[in-house]
């Protein structure tokens, strides 16, 4: 049986800090609510493409694999605030990385949206379909976000990571995953005024807002990962204390202990960065999976679970058996343009024109 393993991996996060010290300046709300609500201390706001961000996790990967990008025969791209949908932003990727043997899809599950790429690539390189394979997972919410909307703009960075899987006979890789949607509660969590639905054809201009139903999300979301997670582990024979690392979608750090809580894990088991990025969608777990191993918390033949959940309401886990191999094989110097603004000054238009509407429609 074909296996994929991961063989490269990277990230990009934006250098300007937006903290909740920041966000306290412009809105209702205070370092203390942010922190002890939901463990989000500061986030990263992108001051260029979202494809910048993706070029850059994508070269690290690809040197850490030591591949060419012209070896690749696949790209996936989970993203929902990518630079274009037409051309899609996977196509603007691969050209930019000189991709040019790789096909090239978007993927849109949310903050799933990482973790239903890993999914499809290991699968088709299984069937023999692809070898080689680039899986990115990020996002550019702060460009969505409505600046005056305190219950949700406090959530969520700007980031992204990318892992290169390849064909192996080792029983490496994504072993087994779990994935689904609760597509009853879609509404949940809504990005209004984005896509073509009919409702839309208006003269009007039409902002872009959120609904965002925070407690039925939380609920959900521990309780959808947590089966997830034992679904996985039964599937591939394995307990709890089998699993040397949890590497979770970042949404919230009372979600992590929940789900830690529910599952029978130690603190110490669950990798947690949520105080430094706040939710980046899918962007977390490519992220973390990264520090991880940058911070020497991987060892050769690890088991690692993963577990996400996002809008849509889409839900997943999987297990992961890491290989022999923890370091990169070489090292990209790919970096962002330099960036000289600070957050606030990135974000100050947005912030006036939500701030403006806001007093409108109160
Ligand atoms: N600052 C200060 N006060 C605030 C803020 C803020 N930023 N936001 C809300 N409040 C207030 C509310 O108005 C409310 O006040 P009231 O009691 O006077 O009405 C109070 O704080 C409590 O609000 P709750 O909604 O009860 O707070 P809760 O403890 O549930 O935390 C939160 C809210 C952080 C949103 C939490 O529910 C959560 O994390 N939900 C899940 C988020 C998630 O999982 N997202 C992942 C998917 S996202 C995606 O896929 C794109």
């Amino acid at each position: 049986m074909k296996h994929a393993e991961i063989t490269g991996w990277g990230k990009c996060v934006p250098p300007a800090i937006l903290s909740n010290k920041d966000l306290a300046t412009f809105m209702d709300t205070s370092d203390e609510w942010i922190t002890s609500r939901t463990g989000i201390e500061e986030r990263r706001i992108c001051h260029c493409n979202f494809s910048d961000m993706a070029l850059v996790a994508s070269r690290h990967a690809l040197a850490a694999a030591g591949l060419e990008p012209g070896e690749l025969d696949l790209i996936l791209l989970g993203c929902l605030t990518p630079d274009s949908h037409c051309p899609n932003t996977a196509s603007i990727i691969a050209d930019a990385l000189g991709a040019r043997n790789a096909a090239a899809i978007d993927i849109n599950s949310a903050c799933t949206g990482f973790l239903y790429g890993l999914h499809i690539g290991t699968n088709l390189i299984r069937t023999g379909a692809h070898k080689k394979v680039l899986v990115i997972g990020g996002e550019f919410i702060s460009h969505y976000m409505n600046w005056a909307k305190r219950d949700v703009a406090v959530l969520f960075g700007d980031a992204c990571g990318a892992v290169v899987i390849e064909a192996t006979n080792e029983e490496t890789g994504l072993l087994t995953a779990s994935i689904g949607c609760e597509s009853d509660a879609k509404y949940a969590i809504q990005i209004t005024n984005l896509g073509s639905s009919y409702s839309r054809m208006t003269d009007d201009f039409l902002y872009v807002d959120w609904n965002f139903e925070g407690q039925e999300v939380f609920k959900r979301a521990v309780k959808a990962m947590a089966q997830a997670c034992e679904n996985v582990l039964e599937k591939q024979n394995l307990s709890v204390s089998d699993i040397k690392l949890v590497v979770p979608h970042q949404a919230n750090k009372r979600i992590l202990d929940a789900l830690a809580k529910r599952i029978g894990l130690d603190e110490n088991q669950v990798f947690v960065n949520v105080h430094k990025y706040g939710n980046t969608s899918a962007g977390t777990i490519p992220v973390a999976l990264t520090e991880a191993l940058e911070e020497s918390k991987i060892h050769p033949g690890d088991y690692l679970l993963m577990a996400s959940f996002g809008a849509g309401l889409t839900w997943g886990a999987g297990i992961i058996k890491w290989s022999d191999r923890i370091t990169p094989l070489k090292k990209s110097d790919a970096d962002l343009p330099p960036c000289n603004e600070t957050a606030l000054e990135i974000l100050e238009n947005h912030i006036n024109r939500y701030r403006a509407r806001s007093k409108l429609t109160a």
